[in-house]
């Protein structure tokens, strides 16, 4: 089959490699109809993931048909279409049972990525996502194994096409968690650093919710006309205004700050050349920027929700503020399989239209050009989608 691989930082390719096949009992095989790159895979595409090896397949954000089931596989029949959720979890170990899938102590036979680990179990195993994440193949491929198949696996009505659910695998729950976290209700004020596909549907259902303002934070231009026009944000260029929390503040009644901060950039933040330095030189684990600016952009008893994955330390972490305002902090990979039924009910009635952000379909094959367009912001590039089988240039124009 072919699949898009890992080759080096910043080189990934579509190559032939051996079919998937089924190794525990319930495991299903899926044929893939529709896969998209995202954010998370952008930190494996610059080599920042330790334990990444060449041949990885990548990929967690996926949708198919189930092709071939284990004889344990009781919940799904061959030829139902099904979103797979990202995390792969148990569904009765201590944390499955308390809703926390991406804690499930069960499928991760890898290390994790905690440095303070201690004798924890690692969190759930990831797909496509490195040999700290169970070293499981992904789904930017034509077929793909996928295990915990009587849990993980959501069928969707064929009424609907890909591109409007293909996101439940991972960023419209990784979205819906962070405004659940953040508390977002009718009149809330928010702000969400970060205007990529997650910080874009974080804006989504903050609307839904009923959210009276939201600032957004970026430096892509393009990504901040889209969400001031789809979604009624108040957008700022930090590229124009080098502080944006003091600004967001200036315009909060009583300048306490906003209700809500949702950090949807996470430890590759940009607008900190030292902070970039050292992070590349691996002496600090992320880039705090956009995490700084969120503890300073929220008000005393706020929340700061973070969907941006973080790794390692992060010195000049300004604890003492945090403490002074009294914050909650909100964060972690999502606990996916939560939140399906009631989004899809979101999409199903209109309220939710995730298939928005979409601005690129590629054939599989062109999978290295979609990687390099989102990764450069070229091509007014929000959110790709990858269709396994078709011939490149299908899409074109
Ligand atoms: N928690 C989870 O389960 C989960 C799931 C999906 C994605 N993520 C993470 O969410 C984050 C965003 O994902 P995405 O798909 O939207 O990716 P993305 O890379 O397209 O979006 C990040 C955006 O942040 C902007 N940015 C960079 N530095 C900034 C700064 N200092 N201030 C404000 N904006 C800044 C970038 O220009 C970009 O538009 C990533 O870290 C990703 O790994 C987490
Ligand atoms: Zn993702
Ligand atoms: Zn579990």
């Amino acid at each position: 089959m072919r699949a898009l691989t890992y080759h080096g930082a910043q080189d990934v390719r579509v190559d032939t490699v051996p079919d998937p096949s089924i190794k525990a009992d319930d495991d299903v095989i899926l044929r893939v109809t529709a896969t998209a790159i995202c954010g998370s895979d952008l930190h494996l595409y610059h080599g920042r993931i330790p334990q990444t090896e060449p041949g990885d397949i990548f990929g967690h954000e996926f949708m198919g048909i189930v092709e071939e089931r284990g004889p344990a596989v009781t919940n799904l029949q061959v030829g139902d279409r099904v979103v797979i959720p990202f995390v792969i979890a148990c569904g009765s170990c201590f944390f499955c049972q308390h809703d926390l899938f991406a804690a499930c102590e069960t499928t991760n036979t890898d290390r994790g990525a905690i440095p303070s680990k201690k004798v924890v179990p690692p969190g759930a195993a990831l797909f496509g996502y490195s040999h700290l994440y169970g070293g499981v193949p992904g789904g930017q491929a034509d077929y793909v194994r996928v295990p915990k198949a009587n849990f993980g696996p959501f069928k969707v009505p064929t009424a609907l096409p890909d591109d409007k659910v293909l996101f439940l695998s991972d960023i419209l729950p990784t979205a819906w968690q962070a405004v659940t976290n953040a508390q977002v209700g009718k009149g809330s004020t928010l702000a969400i650093y970060g205007a990529g596909p997650v910080g874009l549907l974080s804006a989504a259902c903050a609307r839904m919710l009923g959210a009276q303002t939201i600032f957004m934070i970026d430096n892509n231009e393009y990504r901040l006309a889209f969400a001031r026009d789809a979604y009624g944000v108040i957008p700022i260029n930090f590229l124009e205004d080098d502080d944006p929390a003091d600004s967001i503040i200036r315009l909060t009644p009583g300048m306490r700050g906003v209700d809500a901060v949702i950090d949807a950039v996470g430890f590759e933040a940009k607008g900190s050349t030292a902070e970039s330095v050292l992070t590349s030189l691996k002496i600090e684990g992320s880039n705090g920027k956009a995490l700084r600016q969120s503890l300073v952009a929220v008000r005393r008893g706020g929340v700061v929700s973070v969907p941006g994955v973080y790794a390692g330390y992060i010195h000049g972490f300004m604890f003492g503020d945090a403490f002074d305002k009294g914050l909650t902090f909100k964060m972690g990979q999502t606990h996916v399989q939560k939140y399906l039924p009631e989004l899809l009910e979101h999409i199903e009635a209109g309220r939710l239209q995730p298939e928005l952000i979409v601005t690129h379909r590629l054939a599989l094959e062109e999978a290295a050009m979609g990687y390099k367009m989102f990764d450069q912001k070229k091509d007014n590039c929000r959110k790709v989608i990858l269709v396994p089988g078709a011939t490149a240039g299908t899409f074109a124009g």
